[in-house]
């Protein structure tokens, strides 16, 4: 067992291999107070750090509890008691009274981690992890909250949520129910977030941290293109390998609030959750409400610390089986080939090309249902347009199906076309304010997934299309965000629960799904990377990163990426050139390149192909076969960011045996160099020797990492190299 409690200090401690974090109960009343983070301190004395005002009487007996509360490191904080800094939990009762304060009723301490109800989560058995149950109260209010805490055996990484129970006689209102708090000193922090726009998904913005809040938020109704709900907070000298990283990642696809805020005292308080604007949850006495869950890594060691924490958390206890460790099948996406404009024939020449070069799967795109030649109709009526595929999916994926490849299907189930026979028959479906008329956004509106009815009623339909043929893969996509959040079926008072209640209805269905289709690759996309979150990872191994997919714009979006998420779930594909999202002409050799990390595939028309291009697939397809699980199951480095030096770009995965490296080279843009460029690698076996495929050199990985790589010279811009070392 990792979760300790001193009776005698009144500390609990969560010991992680690298990390340490200490609660205390401070006062006679036990405020559940914030005491250490950090790298692993063995001492159990270490009740000192808590550093109260010792001229400050206890709580009960002081004049000045203000004082008191406004100061104290908290791990869950209320509000209108003192505290001035962002609170977790905000209550509102029946007769409009906003105040709340925990202090300590019970806990416990258990092996394994339970699951969150509705509610995507990491797992973890006995072996893995043990969790401490903090039950805090709020007499007055008659409110109960269990905060839990799993600390992971192998890893630096503890999970938090918190479940809110009514246990007094009347309704209460939660304004703010957020995930996890982080009262820390400011150790010269610098923050990270990660911004973006549909498109450039993922952008890294480092700043220093200053007085006042600042971070990441999303009130779109999803995890959103524009912000991650995610921070870091890093010392300022702190790089790829060094210093301290304390991050925070939301296991939620919704409205989030991901932020820190430095203090009159120079403290900063680190917060995460559901964003507070915009929510309000009636609890009805007897009634519970769960949090999502915030993932919390500490590392001593840079950025690539805290990276490979959550790469390594995520791939053995978010992914779940049967992909959890099984190479993801190569494919061709007909959506940047034909868009709408395609027929069976089209469709079967895409797919006789790629089985010829040994590609694994086609998935069909958008457009293979109701009436839906363009993007304005349809969406909500999924029946398939046998005008355009005659005998239906099931003809079409046995004719894929005999040519040895797997098909897959393009579905996006929130929502609903005006022009739809779903719309006409169930117009009270969407989403909308009553008197308004609710806004379109590519034509469709969101269905109000938050009813039971409407889920079902897509459901069946999703299920229906699903049975009728063999499809082993679903791209399940969401195209816009939400306007008009009220529904039909919510009370007055109810319908600020409807960000949350929409969530947890998408979570529901992709749950159903794959109850009743357990062996399904789903890939979840969100007009690209727009919910490109754990929430989603938890049912999807694998997201379409961006809609952006010109190479070198790819380059930055997917180390945004990767700075929290595994390469394996990262949908890469190569793309037609010019680019179609800017013009961009590269050479075929290099998309392979830029994609060869993610979920592999193409995404254009094979069939327009240049001979010499056709016959790169079969070499791209076998760097994926033999490199691929390197990239996706081995330890991921950053060596060079095109991002920071605007000259060129190099990854390093790195096989957990340390036996094969492979360093993925982009030279992006061409400058005149006297000496070439020098990488020194990292993540070797310094007295292991390693064979250079590129010049048959054979070196220790000490020579590979201190001495360097030297790139080969490279002219022209948005050319590349594989370079693989092996052990020999
Ligand atoms: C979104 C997706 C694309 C494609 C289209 C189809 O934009 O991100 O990959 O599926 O929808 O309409």
């Amino acid at each position: 067992m990792n979760i300790f409690f001193n009776e005698q200090e009144r500390v609990f401690r969560l010991d992680t291999p690298g990390s340490t974090y200490l609660i205390a109960l401070a006062d006679q009343a036990g405020f559940p107070a914030h005491m250490y983070y950090g790298r692993r301190i063995p001492d159990d004395n270490m009740r000192y750090l808590l550093r109260l005002n010792p001229n400050m009487p206890a709580f009960a007996d002081s004049g000045d509890q203000l004082a008191y509360l406004g100061e104290l490191p908290t791990e869950y904080p209320g509000h209108g008691l003192g505290d001035y800094r962002e609170s977790c939990l905000r209550v509102e009762t029946a007769q409009g009274y906003r105040a709340c304060n925990l202090t300590y009723r019970s806990h416990e301490i258990y092996g394994g981690k339970p699951g969150l109800e509705g509610l995507p989560a990491t797992r973890g058995g006995e072996e893995d992890c043990a969790t401490l149950e903090l039950v805090c109260a709020d007499e007055a209010l008659g409110l109960e909250v269990h905060l839990y805490y799993t600390a992971f055996e192998k890893l630096d990484a503890v999970c938090r949520s918190a479940k809110i129970v009514n246990r007094g006689g009347e309704a209460l209102k939660l304004t703010a129910a957020l995930s996890a708090c982080l009262d820390m000193d400011n150790k010269d922090f610098d923050i990270i977030t990660l911004h973006g726009s549909w498109a450039y998904e993922r952008m890294i913005q480092r700043r220093k941290l200053g007085w006042g809040k600042q971070g990441a938020s999303s009130t779109w109704g999803i995890s959103s293109h524009q912000m991650q709900p995610f921070l870091a907070l890093l010392e300022h000298d702190a790089n790829q390998e060094r210093g301290q990283v304390y991050a925070m990642n939301l296991v939620y696809s919704g409205n989030f609030l991901a932020q820190a805020e430095m203090t009159q005292q120079e403290n900063v308080r680190a917060v995460i959750g559901i964003h507070p604007e915009g929510f309000g949850w009636k609890l009805n006495p007897g009634e519970a409400f769960q949090t999502p869950e915030a993932v919390l890594v500490y590392s001593s060691h840079g950025l690539e610390g805290m990276t490979h924490t959550f790469h390594d958390l995520y791939r053995k206890h978010l992914i779940r089986e049967p992909w959890r460790n099984k190479p993801r099948p190569s494919l061709v996406n007909n959506w940047e080939a034909t868009y709408f404009n395609f027929d069976k024939e089209k469709l079967l020449d895409i797919a006789r090309t790629a089985a010829g070069r040994g590609i694994e799967m086609l998935v069909l795109d958008d457009g293979w249902f109701g009436c839906r030649d363009t993007d304005d109709n349809s969406l909500g009526d999924w029946v398939v347009n046998e005008k355009k595929l005659p005998g239906g999916l099931r003809y079409l994926a046995e004719q894929i199906n005999a040519m040895g490849m797997k098909f897959g299907l393009w579905v996006e189930p929130e929502m609903v076309c005006p022009n739809s026979n779903l719309y006409r028959a169930h117009p009270d479906y969407a989403l909308q304010v009553p008197g308004r008329k609710p806004m379109e956004a590519r034509h469709q509106l969101v269905l109000d997934i938050s009813r039971p009815e409407v889920r079902e009623c897509v459901y069946t339909q999703l299920k229906a299309v699903l049975s009728s043929a063999n499809i082993e893969y679903v791209k399940w996509d969401m195209n816009r965000t939400l306007t008009d959040v009220a529904s039909f079926c919510l009370e007055a008072d109810r319908q600020g629960e409807l960000f949350h209640r929409y969530v947890l209805g998408v979570y529901e269905m992709q749950e159903r799904l794959l109850a009743d289709f357990p062996n399904l690759l789903l890939e979840n996309c969100c007009s690209g990377g727009g919910r490109f979150d754990p929430g989603m990872l938890y049912y999807s191994p694998q997201i379409w990163t961006s809609d952006n997919t010109d190479a070198i714009d790819r380059l930055r979006i997917q180390e945004g990426t990767a700075l929290i998420y595994p390469l394996s779930t990262m949908g890469a594909h190569v793309a037609a050139c010019p680019s179609h999202t800017n013009g961009r002409v590269t050479p075929f050799e290099t998309r392979g390149l830029v994609s060869l990390p993610g979920c592999f595939g193409y995404e254009l028309d094979l069939t327009q192909l240049t001979e010499e291009e056709l016959a790169m697939i079969p070499g791209q397809l076998e760097n994926y076969k033999k490199y691929g699980s390197v990239f996706h199951d081995g330890d991921y480095y950053r060596i060079a960011s095109y991002g920071e030096n605007q000259e060129y770009d190099a990854v390093l995965a790195v096989s957990k045996d340390k036996k094969t490296a492979v360093l993925d080279y982009i030279h992006v843009m061409s400058r005149q160099r006297r000496r070439t460029v020098l990488l020194p690698l990292r993540g070797l076996d310094g007295e292991t020797l390693y064979r250079s495929s590129e010049t048959g050199e054979i070196r220790s990985g000490a020579a590979w990492m201190y001495g360097g790589m030297v790139m080969p010279r490279m002219t022209g811009d948005f050319t590349g190299k594989l370079i693989v070392l092996e052990a020999v």
